[in-house]
C-alpha cells in the first residue's frame, strides 16, 4: 500500500493554500510543495464571513466553501504535476478547510469551510476533511492538532524542545525531554493576524515583509501592557483561539485608550505582543525549554525571529529549516500526517493538548 499523502492547509492569515505531497512510509519525505494565494474576491468573502452579522451568511458560506474546494483542487493538481504522479498514486488528501468560526467552549463548534465532496470529485483522491469537529464533540478545543506531528518529527530524546507555529494565530507544542513526559500544546494568541491587518490598513500591503516596518518603530510599553491584560494570555491550557477574539475590533478597542500613537510604533508593539505572548507562555509552562523551532509564515519575519531570540537567552532559537523542514511546509505536512492517521484508523488528537475526553479518530471521509 502506498504511503503517499497530500496535505492542504489554509490558515487564519488567509494568505492562501499550502499543499504538500509527502511519502509517509518511513518518516516524512517531501515530494512536492505548492503555495497559491486565494483569488482576491474569495479572500475578501472569507474575511467577511469571519465576522458575524453579514447578509445571507448560509448561502455565502456555501458558495465560499465551493471556492475553497476549487482553490484546494488547483493546488492538488499542481502538486501532482510537480511530482509527475497520477492521482491514483496518492492514498488520501488531508484537507483542513478555512476556519470562519472557532468557538469550542460549552456546546461549542468549530467551522472550517470546504466542500470536501467537490474536492473529491475534482481530485479523484480520497479526501479526509473536517478534522477538528470530533475532538470538539469529545469536549476538546479541536486545536491545536499539530503537536502530535511536531512530536513525531521534531521531538528529541534529551532536550526539552518547543515548536512554535506563527500563522495568523500562534501555537506552541511543548515536547518533553524524556519519553515518559507528555506532549502539551496550546494557542498563544495573535501571531501575524493583527500585524497583517495593521500593515494592510497603513501601507496597503498584505504583510510587513521581514518585519522591516516594525523595526523602524518604538515599542509602546503602556499599550503593550494593556494588550497583554487580555485574559486569554493568562488562561490555563487547554485553550485555543482565532479571529473570533483577536480581530481588528479587539485592537481598536485597546488603541482607543492610547490616542495619537504613530502607526509605525503600533506595528512595533504588535510584533512585541507576538513575542511577549510566546515568551510568557514558555516561562509559565515550559521554563526548561532549551530548543525552540519556529515554523509558519512568521518564521520568515526576520525582525520577529531576532526579537524572539533576544527575549529567550539560553534557548537555541531557529526556524524548522534547521531540522530539514521548511517553515512554510510544516502545517500542510501535519494535515497529510493526520489523514494517514485517519486512514489507518488511529486517533489524531492528543487529549492532554485539546482537553478532549479521550483519543479520537479525526476526520470524515469523502471517497474518491
Ligand atoms: N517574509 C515575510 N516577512 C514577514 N512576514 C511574513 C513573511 N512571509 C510570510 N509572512 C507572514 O506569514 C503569514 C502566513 O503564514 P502562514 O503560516 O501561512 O499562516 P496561516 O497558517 O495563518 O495561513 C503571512 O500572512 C505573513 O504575515
Ligand atoms: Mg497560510
Amino acid at each position: 500500500m502506498t504511503a503517499l499523502y497530500a496535505g492542504l492547509m489554509s490558515g487564519t492569515s488567509l494568505d492562501g493554500v499550502d499543499g504538500v505531497l509527502v511519502d509517509l512510509s518511513h518518516g516524512c519525505s517531501l515530494q512536492a510543495h505548492v503555495h497559491q494565494t486565494f483569488a482576491p474576491a474569495l479572500r475578501e468573502e472569507l474575511f467577511a464571513l469571519n465576522r458575524p452579522g453579514g447578509h445571507d451568511e448560509l448561502h455565502r458560506a456555501a458558495g465560499a466553501a465551493n471556492g475553497v474546494a476549487d482553490a484546494y483542487a488547483d493546488v492538488l493538481a499542481a502538486l501532482l504535476r510537480a511530482a509527475a504522479l497520477p492521482a491514483s498514486a496518492v492514498r488520501a488528501v488531508g484537507a483542513h478547510g478555512q476556519t470562519v468560526r472557532h468557538q469550542p467552549a460549552g456546546r461549542g463548534y468549530t467551522l472550517q469551510l470546504l466542500n470536501a465532496a467537490r474536492l473529491a470529485e475534482a481530485g479523484g483522491i480520497d479526501v479526509v476533511a473536517d478534522l477538528r469537529s470530533r475532538d470538539v464533540a469529545a469536549g476538546g478545543q479541536g486545536a491545536p492538532l499539530v503537536p502530535a506531528f511536531h512530536a513525531a518529527v521534531f521531538g528529541r530524546p534529551n532536550e526539552a524542545t518547543a515548536v512554535l507555529n506563527l500563522g495568523g494565530i500562534g501555537n506552541l507544542s511543548l515536547l518533553p525531554a524524556s519519553a515518559s513526559g507528555s506532549v502539551r500544546g496550546f494557542d498563544t494568541g495573535p501571531a501575524n493576524a493583527l500585524m497583517d491587518h495593521w500593515t494592510q490598513q497603513h501601507l496597503g500591503q498584505a504583510f510587513d515583509a521581514d518585519g522591516a516596518w516594525a523595526a523602524q518603530g518604538q515599542v509602546q510599553t503602556a499599550l503593550l501592557q494593556d494588550l497583554l491584560t487580555e485574559p486569554y494570555f493568562e488562561a490555563p491550557p487547554p485553550k485555543s483561539t482565532g479571529r473570533d477574539l483577536f480581530e481588528p475590533g479587539w485592537l481598536a478597542q485597546h488603541l482607543a485608550r492610547w490616542p495619537g500613537l504613530k502607526p509605525v510604533d503600533v506595528q512595533a508593539t504588535l510584533l512585541a505582543l507576538t513575542v511577549q505572548s510566546v515568551v510568557q507562555a514558555l516561562r509559565r509552562h515550559a521554563p526548561d525549554t532549551t530548543v525552540l523551532r519556529v515554523c509558519g509564515g512568521g518564521a520568515y519575519n526576520r525582525r520577529l525571529m531576532s526579537q524572539l531570540e533576544a527575549a529567550l537567552p539560553g534557548v537555541d532559537v531557529q526556524d524548522t529549516g534547521a531540522e530539514g523542514v521548511a517553515p512554510g511546509h510544516v502545517e500542510a505536512l501535519a494535515f497529510a500526517w493526520l489523514a494517514k492517521a485517519f486512514i489507518e484508523r488511529r486517533p489524531g488528537n492528543l487529549p492532554a493538548v485539546t482537553g478532549a475526553a479521550g483519543p479520537r479518530l479525526l476526520g470524515a471521509l469523502y471517497p474518491a
